[in-house]
C-alpha cells in the first residue's frame, strides 16, 4: 500500500514537471508571435536555455560566449565531452567560474579554442562569428571549413550559409555582438539539421569535388533489380522536379510519360516556405542566390546511387535553377552517369541556369537540357520535342 501511495506521488511530481516545464515554454510573453517563438520554444522544452523568472526571453539582450558554449554542446549533445581530448587550461576561467565543466568539455571536443593569448573571456559577449565557428565545430564541419580559399570568419560564415544555418536571422556583421534570439535560431537550425540525418560526404579520390557535398545518413547499399527495358534501355530512371506552381509539375509528368522509372517531387521542408506572393518571391530568391542558401528539403530519396539516369526539373528564377535544386544536389550527391536538366521559364532563356548548375556539379555527366516556355507546357509540340530530346542521349552503352 505505501507503496502504491509512493508510486502516485512521483507520477505526480513528474506530471507537474512536465506540465509546469510546457506552461513556461509556452508563457514567455515576448516571443509569441515573432520569429523566435518555434526556435525558443523548442530550446526551452528540451531543456538547453531557460527563460527569466518574469517569463521573458529577451531576444535582444545579449548572451556570453560561457553562456553560448553552454548551449552549443547541450543541443548537439556532446555536454560529457571526448575524454581522450584535450582540455585546455584558461587563465581568465577561474576554478569557481559556474561555466568551467562546460568549457573544459566544449575544449576537448575542439568547439572553442579560445584566444591566443591563453584567455578565453567566458564573460565577453559572443559575436555572430564566435557562435557559428562553435556551431559547425559541434556539427564536425571544421575539416571542410578549414579547406575553403576564405579566411576567418568569412570561411565559417559562408560554410554556415551552405548549411541554411541562418534561416530567419536577419542579416548581421560577422564581428558583431549576436543575440540571445538570433543564438536560439542557430542553434534550432542546427538541431534540425542534424536531426534531419545529414553527416559530412566523404568524396571519393576520383570525384573532383568539395567536401561540401552531404549525402542522407540512411543512403544504404544497392540491390540488383530486375529491369524493364523503357525507351532508355535496361536503365534505372529517376524524374525529379521542383515547381512552385505547377508548369514544371505537368513538363515532369510528361517526361515521366515517355522515360518511365519514378518520379519525385522536390518539396522544402515545413518552415522553409516559398511566399505566393511575386515580389516576396523574388525578394527571397534573389536574397537566396546572394548567400548561395541551401533551403532545407523534406523529400526523401532512398538509395539514389541505383539510378542511371536522372531528369532534374525546374522554373527558371532570377536567371537560375531554385537553390533548392543545389540542396537536392547536395543533399543527394547525384552521381547519375546522366543528368538531364529541363526546365519551364518566361521571357529569354538564355541557358544560362543550366550552365550555371553544370559548373557547380561538374563531376556529373550533364546532357543539354530541354527548355519548354511556360505556356506551351500543354502544347503538342512540347511532346514532339521531349520526343525528339529523348531520341539525342546516346547512352555510353549503346
Ligand atoms: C520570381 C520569379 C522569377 C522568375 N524569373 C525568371 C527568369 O529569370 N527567367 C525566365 O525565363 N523566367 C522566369 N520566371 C518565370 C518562371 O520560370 C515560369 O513561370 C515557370 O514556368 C514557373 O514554373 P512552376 O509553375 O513550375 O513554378 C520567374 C518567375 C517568378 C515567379
Amino acid at each position: 500500500m505505501k507503496k502504491s501511495i509512493a508510486l502516485v506521488l512521483v507520477l505526480i511530481v513528474i506530471f507537474c514537471l512536465v506540465i509546469s516545464t510546457m506552461l513556461f515554454a509556452a508563457n514567455l510573453t515576448d516571443i509569441s508571435g515573432t520569429k523566435y517563438e518555434t526556435a525558443v520554444n523548442y530550446l526551452v522544452d528540451k531543456g538547453i536555455v531557460n527563460g527569466y523568472p518574469d517569463n521573458t526571453f529577451r531576444p535582444n539582450g545579449e548572451i556570453t560566449r560561457a553562456e553560448a558554449t553552454k548551449m552549443v554542446i547541450t543541443a548537439a549533445d556532446k555536454l560529457s565531452g571526448d575524454p581522450s581530448g584535450e582540455i585546455i587550461t584558461f587563465s581568465d576561467v577561474a576554478s569557481g567560474h559556474w561555466a568551467l565543466a562546460t568549457i573544459n568539455a566544449a575544449t576537448s571536443l575542439g568547439i572553442v579554442n579560445g584566444y591566443e593569448d591563453g584567455t578565453f573571456n567566458p564573460d565577453g559577449k559572443v559575436t555572430y562569428a564566435e557562435a557559428t565557428a562553435m556551431v559547425i565545430r559541434a556539427m564536425g564541419y571544421d575539416e571542410d571549413v578549414k579547406q575553403r580559399e576564405e579566411t576567418w570568419p568569412d570561411n565559417y560564415i559562408s560554410y554556415a550559409r551552405t548549411l541554411n544555418l541562418y534561416s530567419s536571422i536577419s542579416t548581421f556583421d560577422a564581428n558583431q555582438q549576436a543575440t540571445r534570439g538570433d543564438i536560439a535560431i542557430l542553434i534550432y537550425n542546427m538541431v534540425t539539421y542534424i536531426n534531419n540525418g545529414y553527416v559530412p560526404y566523404t568524396p571519393t579520390e576520383d570525384e573532383n569535388i568539395s567536401g561540401e557535398v552531404i549525402v542522407p545518413q540512411e543512403q544504404s547499399s544497392e540491390e540488383e533489380e530486375e529491369l524493364e527495358e523503357g525507351p532508355l534501355g535496361y536503365n534505372k530512371v529517376l524524374v525529379v522536379y521542383f515547381s512552385h506552381i505547377d508548369n514544371t509539375d505537368k513538363l515532369a509528368e510528361k517526361i515521366h510519360d515517355e522515360v518511365g522509372g519514378d518520379i519525385v517531387e522536390i518539396k522544402t521542408t515545413d518552415d522553409y516556405v516559398y511566399p505566393t506572393d511575386e515580389e516576396e518571391l523574388k525578394i527571397q530568391i534573389l536574397e537566396e542566390q546572394e548567400y548561395e542558401m541551401r533551403p532545407a528539403i523534406a523529400t526523401q530519396i532512398e538509395d539514389i546511387g541505383k539510378y542511371d539516369i536522372v531528369f532534374i526539373g525546374y522554373p527558371v528564377w532570377e536567371g537560375r535553377a531554385p537553390m533548392a535544386i543545389y540542396s537536392f544536389m547536395q543533399d543527394f550527391s547525384v552521381q547519375a552517369e546522366h543528368v538531364l536538366p529541363f526546365y519551364t521559364f518566361s521571357g529569354d532563356n538564355d541557358r544560362s541556369s543550366e550552365t550555371d548548375l553544370k559548373e557547380f556539379y561538374d563531376y556529373t555527366n550533364f546532357y543539354d537540357g530541354l527548355a519548354i516556355e511556360n505556356d506551351k507546357v500543354d502544347s503538342s509540340a512540347t511532346k514532339t520535342q521531349i520526343e525528339k530530346w529523348i531520341d539525342t542521349i546516346k547512352l555510353d552503352e549503346e
